[in-house]
């Protein structure tokens, strides 16, 4: 592919500087728009910059920064969003503010005339589809609505089919799942994929959503209290505390290297055969929490070998189960996840190991008790 003039909204953080540096060595000339939230970056900022790659420290609220950071833009990659899905549930004005808003203000840029862009590619995720696919033996395929409060209340963890009540088996969910976030994260990560699919098809702008599952790899923001598990956890070991763990820690999820998230970009940019389509990427696996725990406490705290504690307490807004069906993005784009799980720890373990992060889950957690949003405890 000829070298592009590329600009990577939220290019400074835990998926967009891998995406950055991986754009600069195949030769494009990309851009950073970054507000470098501290929540994120810390108070002073500590992951290195890509080589080659110019960095705007702005808002994307900001139309005139917006604008700076457009000019003379080939390709869009749009990372930039809030990303904790428990604050969510109490600063929603915000998260609505920066995602949903921050989108529609890109994509008002983009389809204005003058504008040379040929392609949008929106990190979208699988929180837009709330919980995931089921089967349920009985009634057979299934997509249970959220779980009911008294039913987590007396422990039972997995949904009940909608049709007959029995407990449901999970499947590997599809793109054609209809789509229900269950926290405000997640209502605004849909509506960043929808805005951009719609504007797209509007004014002739090839755009794909890509729905990311669980990311994790070297450089996530270990500190950050907010972000997902595999962080958490692996903080909670290196400060020498076990991993704590919601419901009974059975709850799964496709856990994905950030490397295969940057596979997954590469493709949708490279190859037009996702133009106009939302597509999972993920592995295609199950993995429990309480696996992800094991794997992790192995690596980093192999000397104590503690046991997680299992809180029995449940988030509000959290699903039980879901992981990805890769049938779509593989078969459009040829993705194959490349990193699986035990070599995708290793690397995360060994980045890990030097660095020294804060663990802030009691503080978040105590938040989140605090305004009710952590239920049973
Ligand atoms: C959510 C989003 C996902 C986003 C990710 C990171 C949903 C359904 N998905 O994923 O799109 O990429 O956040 O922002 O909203 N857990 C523990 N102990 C901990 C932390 C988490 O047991 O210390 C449990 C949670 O209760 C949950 C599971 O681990 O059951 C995964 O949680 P998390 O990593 O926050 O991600 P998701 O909620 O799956």
């Amino acid at each position: 592919m000829t070298s592009k003039k590329i600009l990577l909204t939220g290019g400074a953080g835990f998926i967009g500087s891998h995406l950055a540096s991986a754009l600069a060595e195949r030769g494009h000339r990309v851009r950073v728009l970054d507000i470098m939230d501290p929540q994120v970056h810390g108070v002073v900022p500590h992951r290195p910059q890509a080589p080659g790659v110019e960095m705007i420290k702005g808002d994307l609220l900001d139309a005139g920064a917006l604008s700076h950071a457009l000019e003379g833009v080939e390709v869009i990659f749009h990372h930039a969003a809030a990303v904790g899905v428990g604050q969510s549930m109490y600063e929603a004005a915000d998260y609505t503010r920066v995602n949903s808003l921050g989108t529609a203000m890109l994509m008002e840029k983009v389809a204005k005339a003058g504008s040379r862009v040929e392609k949008v590619i929106v990190a979208s995720s699988m929180s837009i589809y709330g919980e995931g696919r089921y089967r349920c033996t009985v009634c057979g395929p299934v997509a249970p609505e959220q779980r009911g409060r008294k039913r987590l209340l007396s422990g039972k963890w997995e949904p009940a089919c909608p049709g007959c009540g029995l407990d449901l088996t999970p499947l590997p969910t599809d793109e054609s799942k209809p789509l229900s976030p269950t926290s405000v994260y997640g209502v605004t990560k849909r509506s960043q994929e929808e805005t951009v699919l719609v504007m797209g098809k509007s004014y002739g702008i090839p755009a794909v959503a890509l729905r990311y599952f669980n990311v994790y790899g070297p450089g996530q923001s270990l500190s950050n209290p907010y972000t997902g598990v595999a962080a958490i956890v692996s903080s909670r070991l290196l400060n020498g505390k076990p991993p704590c763990l919601f419901e009974d820690g059975e709850q799964g999820r496709d856990f994905v290297h950030v490397s295969d998230i940057v596979q997954a970009n590469l493709l949708a940019m490279e190859k037009d055969e996702a133009d106009f389509q939302a597509l999972n990427v993920g592995t295609g696996v199950r993995t429990s929490v309480r696996e992800l725990a094991r794997g992790l406490t192995r690596r980093l705290a192999p000397e104590n070998n503690v046991a997680p504690r299992i809180l029995g307490t449940f988030r509000e807004g959290d699903i039980r189960h879901c992981y990805a069906d890769i049938t779509q993005i593989r078969t459009r784009l040829g993705y194959e996840p490349r990193v699986l799980l035990e070599k995708g720890f290793d690397d995360l373990a060994e980045w890990a190991r030097v660095q020294k992060p804060l663990d802030r889950f009691d503080v978040a957690t105590a938040e989140l008790v605090s305004r009710g949003l952590v239920i049973g405890s």
